[in-house]
């Protein structure tokens, strides 16, 4: 790497420390699909033409939405930015684009809805991104493909010949470049999604060539130089994204790039589906929206977590509880999170390490009878508690403190924690060790 190359990286990374110091985010899908409440790729699954997806346009009046109070829940939540869809594959906005007249200002409900979600964030204290995706089943220059509504039509090879890929591009830029000057200082902009290989009955799938992907982050760099960009627009090999994205997937080992570690987040969803579905059961328990998390900071990433509002503008209940339970375990174990990566220790079975400094925190997922071992802490333990109530934590070495008596035997090496039988009342407990300096 040349030495321009590094200090541009250098400068890159104190940019975006940021990122790795916060990693908790809310993701939000929002849009008409939230109407049909059944997914928000129904178009696609079901092949509804505009004319049939229009009723969701007619309707779309979310007369109790208050952004003030999705910031509220999302800050007790202990999540410090937010990702918002402010146009889906659907291809609805939801600001008062100039270029288009399929937005919220011209729905029911009449009303730019991105301005009042940007600042009730922002004063919460949270960074604001936008998602914007690149596929768009509305816009009439969008070529039919693989994942286009009209797949199927009998036609579409025929109804392609006026469609103009490069207008298509032209107009992206142009929201892009709204996005990036309407809304002040954006953090996050994450484009949604690449499919240069996939063909479909003589339809091409699209990439890089056909969004112009470089000449679109060369403009999102000029008018936003400090922004992350996530890494789905299949630039060229290379070019690094500034963030990689796994979705529904934990991974088991670090994501790399050409063996370069590289920032990611993991995004997810407390059920099956991004946008709100009334009559989907896939919620995931407390413990399993708790440990992506911690799988996610103890290899050093991030978790993007999502809610999908319902289409009178709240947060249904089943959200709410969900929210809750990061609100309730952050609260008093949010010190094994922020700022928080990955440790170099091996880690005990059933468990997670993320340390920070001096600081490493084993989060105890199967809770064992009274006794956990740990190697490679011989005499380095300078004090160990509880997170949630600061209670000491008792150690054990092999040599000292040992009841052979009883048949207390710590093998050579290894440390023993000592603790209580029964698991105190929190979903994943967290113990703080301090390292010896
Ligand atoms: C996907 C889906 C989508 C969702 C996104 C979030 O690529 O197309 O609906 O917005 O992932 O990562």
């Amino acid at each position: 790497m040349t030495i321009a190359a590094r200090q541009l990286e250098n400068s890159a990374s104190d940019r975006h420390a940021w990122f790795s110091q916060d990693r908790l985010g809310m993701f939000i899908h929002w849009g008409l699909y939230a109407l049909g409440a059944r997914h928000e790729w129904l178009k696609n699954r079901e092949e509804l033409s505009d004319e049939h997806y229009q009723r969701y346009f007619d309707n779309f009046d979310p007369d109790l939405y208050d952004p003030k109070e999705w910031a509220r829940r999302a800050r007790l939540a202990g999540m410090k930015y937010v990702v918002v869809t402010t146009k889906h594959h659907e291809g609805f906005c939801l600001w008062d684009s100039k270029v288009t007249d399929y937005k919220a200002t011209n729905t029911p409900c009449g009303k730019d809805l991105l301005t009042p979600l940007v600042e009730a964030f922002r004063a919460e204290g949270l960074k604001i991104g936008f998602y914007y995706s690149l596929l768009d089943w509305h816009h009439p220059d969008f070529p039919i493909d693989v994942h286009h509504p009209l797949r199927n039509h009998p036609d579409a090879e025929a109804l392609n010949a006026d469609r103009k890929i490069a207008n298509y591009a032209a107009y992206m830029r142009e929201q892009v470049r709204e996005l990036l000057t309407g809304f002040g200082r954006v953090d996050i902009i994450w484009f949604d999604f690449s499919y240069p290989g996939r063909k479909y009955h003589g339809l091409l799938g699209k990439g890089r060539a056909d969004w112009e992907s470089e000449r679109l982050i060369e403009l999102v760099r000029e008018l936003q130089p400090e922004i992350i960009v996530n890494n789905r627009l299949d630039l060229p090999p290379g070019e690094l994204p500034d963030v990689t994205t796994p979705e529904q997937y934990t991974p088991r080992v670090a994501p790399a790039i050409a063996s370069q570690g590289v920032l990611w987040e993991a995004c997810h969803t407390f059920s099956g589906s991004w946008g709100y579905h009334r009559d989907e059961d896939t919620w995931k328990s407390p413990e399993q929206i708790i440990q992506l998390l911690i799988d996610s900071v103890a290899l050093g990433g991030n978790l993007l977590m999502n809610v999908g509002p319902t289409g009178r503008g709240t947060l249904d209940a089943r959200a709410i509880d969900a929210l809750q339970v990061y609100q309730n375990w952050m609260a008093v174990n949010g010190r094994s999170i922020y700022g928080a990566g990955p440790s170099e220790l091996p880690v005990p079975a059933g468990c997670r390490y993320t340390q920070r400094g001096n600081r490493l925190y084993l989060h105890v997922y199967n809770w064992p009878y009274r006794h956990v071992h740990i190697e490679g802490l011989a005499d380095r333990i300078a004090y160990a508690q509880f997170l949630h109530d600061a209670s000491e934590v008792r150690w054990f070495s092999h040599a000292r403190d040992v009841d052979s008596n009883i048949g207390v035997m710590v093998p050579e090496g290894m440390i023993m924690l000592e603790l209580p039988v029964r698991r105190p009342d929190v979903i994943v407990p967290v113990i703080e060790i301090v390292l010896k300096a």
